[in-house]
């Protein structure tokens, strides 16, 4: 399949060191804004909710603070969060938080101006609704690095009661204005750095095995595999090190238009299967529990050799001749980053859950299935899962 090189992207991205104190200048897009944050403390504890508040009342705009999103959130969290948005009477949401919270302000928006709940607008059980009316607008200010959510048009929630995860996307959902700020990644664990920018690097690697042909993408998506493959692990390393932070928010940002222009793979449908069952398992770490086993059966194929000589070259193996080097070169990655221990097992992932995992991948995602060069059987999957567990 060939994708048209057609673009949009109406976001406005300020980007740098402390770019967060410079937004009071900025015309916001309304007077009374929702701010949404994590159910957890470390906004509040590093001070970044002050931050935001201080560059609100310098902005002279009303704000009312809603902090129930979790690290998985649920549709009952968008659905509780847009009756919130709509009692307290906000015109617009500010996102501040990793990819969860993005995404569910995005879901939010939609709620808000539509009504019922977010499952009528993205169910798989039944024909959804059109979303007719146009979302609030909303600032994403990302304190991760890794989902690409602050500059794409989508969001993924869990469905508790199907125990689904829906990816939902629709144009209106750029955020206006997006902050990234790398010193808001500083105070994150070594671990979830890791995680999330496996996520950033996955979301361009994807993109190269696929089958869609988009050159710009494919140009973003070898220089974010090469700035976060030489990167990831310094920042894991020391959170401090402020250009490996920059560099990994620019992946991010930029693996980001990557799925704009081109999508994912059946390793993203694979992964939030998983973890819609196991909310506990981050996505960055299903990610790389995943992804020896998923990019060695697609080496096996051989319809790719040169893509996977070609990333691994650019993950820094740079005398790299063989598809091989390439699964050398993101184990490497993995020691780096402490991660390469990770299982599923961990999670309490059984085998025995391997055909459902992959019967709700193909519902809730299936159009990364069309995305791959091979269209995987369930036995594919059923294999590549059995490789990947430990
Ligand atoms: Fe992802």
């Amino acid at each position: 399949m060939v994708v048209e090189d057609n673009a949009f992207f109406p976001t406005k991205i300020l980007f740098g060191a402390e770019k967060l104190k410079t937004l009071h200048q900025e015309k916001l897009p309304g007077k009374r804004a929702l701010v949404l944050i994590t159910n957890g403390n470390s906004m509040k504890k590093y001070g970044y909710l002050d931050q935001l508040c201080n560059e609100l009342n310098l902005a002279q705009v009303d704000f009312v603070i809603y902090n129930q999103i979790s690290a998985n959130p649920t549709s009952d969290e968008i659905d509780n969060g847009a009756k919130f948005a709509k009692e307290k009477q906000v015109d617009f949401i500010i996102a501040l938080g990793g990819g969860s919270v993005i995404d569910s302000a995005k879901m939010i928006a939609i709620v808000l101006t539509n009504g019922g709940s977010i499952w009528d607008y993205t169910c798989t059980d039944k024909k959804p609704k059109t979303v007719i009316n146009d979302p609030i607008a909303i600032i994403a200010i990302p304190t991760t690095a890794g989902t690409g959510s602050e500059v794409d048009c989508a969001g993924a929630f869990t469905y508790l009661p199907l125990q689904e995860k829906v990816a939902f996307k629709d144009e209106r959902l750029f955020p206006a204005i997006t902050v990234i700020d790398p010193t808001l990644t500083y105070t994150l664990p070594s671990k979830l750095t890791a995680y999330q920018g496996w996520d950033a690097l996955t979301h361009s690697m994807e993109n190269l095995i696929n089958k869609n042909e988009n050159s710009d993408a494919t140009n973003i998506a070898k220089t974010v595999v090469k700035l976060a493959g030489n990167n990831l692990s310094k920042a894991v390393k020391n959170g401090d090190d402020q250009e490996a932070r920059e560099k990994m928010a620019i992946s991010s940002y930029l693996s980001g238009i990557v799925i704009n222009l081109s999508g994912t793979t059946s390793m993203h449908a694979l992964e939030c299967a998983m973890s819609a069952l196991h909310p506990d398992l981050e996505h960055g770490a299903g990610l790389i529990i995943l992804s020896i086993a998923y990019f060695q059966f697609f080496i096996d194929l051989h319809i790719c050799d040169e893509v996977f000589v070609e990333m691994a070259r650019l993950l820094g193996a740079v005398d790299a001749n063989s598809p091989d080097d390439f699964i050398k070169a993101i184990k490497n990655i993995h020691q780096k980053c402490h991660v390469d221990n990770l299982k599923m097992s961990d999670y309490l992932i059984s085998e025995d859950e391997f055909p459902l995992i992959i019967a709700k991948a193909r519902r809730a995602m299936p159009g990364n299935f069309v995305n791959d060069r091979y269209l995987l059987s369930d036995e594919d999957c059923l294999k590549i899962l059995k490789q990947a567990y430990r």
